[in-house]
């Protein structure tokens, strides 16, 4: 089957069941410890694979050493669907971890060739959101890619000695230098924490968008070519699904009109939301008569990731799917949501942009 995850161009993904088989991620079904797992991420799915996460939740309930690392390319204002990452990272802490967050510049500047500048102002701005949408930085650690010490770099160097570009297209498609020197790095993002001079062995979780299991297999190939070598073990990673733009094509920054990115103001959340792609019928009286379609809903999708408790959900599913409401008063709804959600956000951003020194807590690379 020609199935592959493009990580700088993901597909929308219809079918994620098809990924356990064919690349071997695990579902999320198969994990014990719901007791623990009660974000609404986990209870409904949205986090839906995984790679050995109930290591990484029995190294956590042992009390050994654990850590959770992501990181984001800062390019760009965050949207919705990098908040995922960032509810993920806060649920993460609540349960006991602590979290580094890797600011991916290098990735940026080469992949998507932002220029230097950006790529850092964009990066400060990200660690602000990170903090403004709840992640404590008192249990985190930020970094950028450009800003870190040699051993870093050095872990680049003697992964190339170990890969070939057959492995690496079979893994990644068509590459270019750049892809190559990202991969290399974010595998070394991803393993860096395990060595001693990284503060010693702790089990390593990753939560991604599916779009970056990719990497994940690849961290995971040169962390057994180098057990014996730096001591190296597998990584653990969860996957969620992409939340979709409000057009039902992926969310990205390059089709502004289709994200909600988070400094969205109130009048442009309402024009946006009001243009999204819902499960409505063609006409009024259709839509009575045979209900709405939720699961095709843009809105709807927004509701289950992001707006509205089990009980609310179950409501409004109900409503839709019996036509007793109407997409133009569901998305009033949504926007009012939504609108208020973000007006929080941007209260606790001007306030960590008032109250906290990003540099006491993060080395901003040199220009
Ligand atoms: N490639 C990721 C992205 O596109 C960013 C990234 C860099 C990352 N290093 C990482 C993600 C390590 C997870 C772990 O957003
Ligand atoms: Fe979506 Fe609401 Fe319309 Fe149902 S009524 S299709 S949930 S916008």
């Amino acid at each position: 089957m020609d199935i592959r995850i493009d990580p700088w161009d993901y597909k929308i993904i219809q079918e994620y069941d098809k990924l356990f088989t064919v690349f071997g991620i695990q579902s999320i079904d198969s994990i014990p410890y719901k007791d623990l797992l009660k974000h609404h991420f986990f209870t409904r799915r949205i986090v839906f694979g995984h790679r050995d996460f109930d290591k990484w939740l029995n190294a956590l309930r042992r009390g050994d050493k654990v850590i959770v690392l992501t990181g984001f390319m800062p390019s760009g204002v965050p949207h919705l669907g990098t908040a995922m990452v960032f509810e993920e990272l806060k649920f993460f802490q609540e349960i006991g971890a602590s979290v580094k967050i890797v600011i991916a510049d290098a990735e940026a500047y080469a992949v998507r060739r932002e220029d230097r500048g950006s790529t850092i102002k964009h990066g400060i701005e990200f660690i602000k959101h990170a903090i403004a949408w709840g992640i404590d930085p008192n249990k985190s650690e930020f970094y950028f890619q450009t800003a870190m010490k040699e051993s870093y770099y050095r872990l680049i160097q003697m992964f190339s000695r170990k890969v070939t570009a057959a492995e690496m297209e079979a893994i990644y498609g068509d590459l270019t230098p750049a892809k190559i020197m990202a991969a290399l790095t974010q595998v070394a993002d991803i393993l860096h924490p395990q060595l001693e001079e990284f503060g010693g062995y702790k089990h390593v979780l990753v939560p991604v968008g599916v779009d970056q299991d990719p990497h994940l297999r690849f961290a995971r190939d040169i962390a057994d070519r180098f057990s014996e070598e730096l001591g190296f073990e597998r990584p653990s990673s969860t996957y969620h699904k992409l939340l979709r733009g409000l057009d039902g094509n992926k969310m990205s920054k390059s089709r502004p009109d289709y994200a909600i990115f988070l400094n969205d103001d109130e009048n442009v959340v309402r024009k946006k939301v009001m243009m999204a792609l819902t499960g409505g019928r063609a006409t009024a009286e259709e839509q009575r008569r045979l209900g709405g379609e939720p699961w095709k809903c843009m809105i709807h999708e927004l509701y289950v990731y992001f707006m509205l408790n089990d009980e609310d959900v179950r409501k409004i599913t109900e409503e839709c799917v019996t036509g007793r409401i109407l997409c133009g008063e569901c998305k009033r709804i949504a926007v009012e949501l939504l609108v208020g959600k973000l007006k929080e956000h941007k209260k606790k951003y001007e306030e960590v942009e008032r109250t906290f020194n990003i540099e006491k807590i993060v080395k901003i690379p040199a220009f």
